[in-house]
């Protein structure tokens, strides 16, 4: 690491560095982060006042939409010629300092998470039914590969019988009556389908009601609106699990990071996604989505994967919202 006191992350570098760190995926859209920036560094702070206090009580679902901001900061410093060091949870005084990220001097050529970084601008979560068209094979290992870079794992279902476990694990959560009661739902109307400009999950992302209730669908709407499309999704969808083998707070942040550069390699294949976390959110049903060969592994994150249509991008803050200027810096 350097010893020099220049500034090596400049104006020009913190925006694009902060840019692409803001696009990343978070609960809800409720960007729960907050950076730090000195002359060779950015920190990554969680929020706690954006956590989901009911639906993520343990601040599992905050810590992995921090550590997919991570990856985007990783993915634009590599897009920018640095080499960029990573401690995660390195204050343990601090539990909200998530991530410092540290750079030496730039090296000619962008280095390998640098192709990645045309789709941190392109990535979108997509709600909409999927065609019928598979996902390659190559496309698959190159994603699974992608997250056990990242010290995760992540298994992929489209045989009939797993998709259709799944799928009724989903069923079971919506029906389960923590995800109902009426802190719950205040907590998702808050973000969901209304907020102020720049957050929340606005009513366009929503994407259409499915038309059947075995669909691989998550309905993130918090009132039931006659006036929603109904339409068919996939039968047989692709349908992906990210674990990681334990659960502490470092698996969270690096379960952000896997499920980050997982989707921005399938934003570059063409391949869209979309998130159907309600069984994560229930430790019984969570409990289920274990690997059945193995029964190893914490699952973190339930993906639905394929070719959808187009989708707009979701709003951000502004960055001198989230931006705190360090002394040094
Ligand atoms: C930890 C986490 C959990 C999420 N859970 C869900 C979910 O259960 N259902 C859903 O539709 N989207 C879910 N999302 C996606 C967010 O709603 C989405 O990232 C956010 O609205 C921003 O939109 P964008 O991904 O298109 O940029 C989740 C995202 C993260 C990071």
């Amino acid at each position: 690491m350097t010893t020099t006191t220049e500034r090596l992350v400049d104006r020009q570098v913190e925006q694009v560095l902060l840019e692409a760190a803001t696009r990343a995926p978070s609960v809800h859209n409720s960007q729960p982060w907050r950076f730090t920036v000195g002359p060779c560094r950015i920190a990554v702070h969680a929020d706690p006042e954006r956590q989901l206090r009911v639906a993520d009580a343990p601040g599992r679902a905050l810590l992995v939409s921090c550590g997919a901001a991570v990856m985007n900061l990783r993915v634009a410093a590599e897009h920018l010629g640095f080499h960029p060091r990573v401690r995660l949870l390195p204050a343990p005084d601090d539990p909200t300092l998530v991530a410092v990220l540290e750079v030496d001097h730039r090296h000619p050529g962008a280095g390998g998470l640098g192709v990645l970084y045309p789709a941190v601008a392109t990535r979108r979560t997509n709600r909409y039914p999927f065609s019928g068209r598979l996902v390659p094979q190559s496309v698959l290992a190159e994603v699974i590969e992608a997250v056990d870079l990242e010290h995760a794992v992540l298994r992929v279902y489209d045989d009939q019988a797993e998709v259709d476990r799944v799928v009724g694990l989903i069923r079971a959560a919506e029906l389960d009556a923590t995800l109902t009661v009426p802190a719950a739902a205040a907590e998702r109307a808050h973000w969901v389908g209304r907020r102020e400009p720049g957050e929340g999950v606005p009513a366009a992302s929503l994407g259409p009601r499915a038309a059947s209730v075995r669909a691989p669908f998550r309905d993130l709407a918090p009132d039931p609106d006659p006036d929603r499309e109904r339409v068919p999704f996939e039968a047989t969808p692709t349908i992906a699990v990210l674990s990681t083998i334990t659960d502490q707070r470092a698996d969270w942040v690096r379960a952000g990071m896997a499920l980050e550069r997982a989707l921005l390699v399938l934003t570059r294949a063409g391949v869209s996604a979309s998130f159907m976390n309600q069984p994560v959110e229930l430790p019984d049903l969570r409990w289920l989505l274990r690997s059945p060969l193995t029964g190893l592994g914490q699952a973190q994150m339930l993906l639905r994967i394929g070719y959808g249509p187009p989708v707009p991008p979701t709003p951000r803050r502004p960055l001198d919202e989230v931006v705190l200027r360090s002394a040094e810096g």
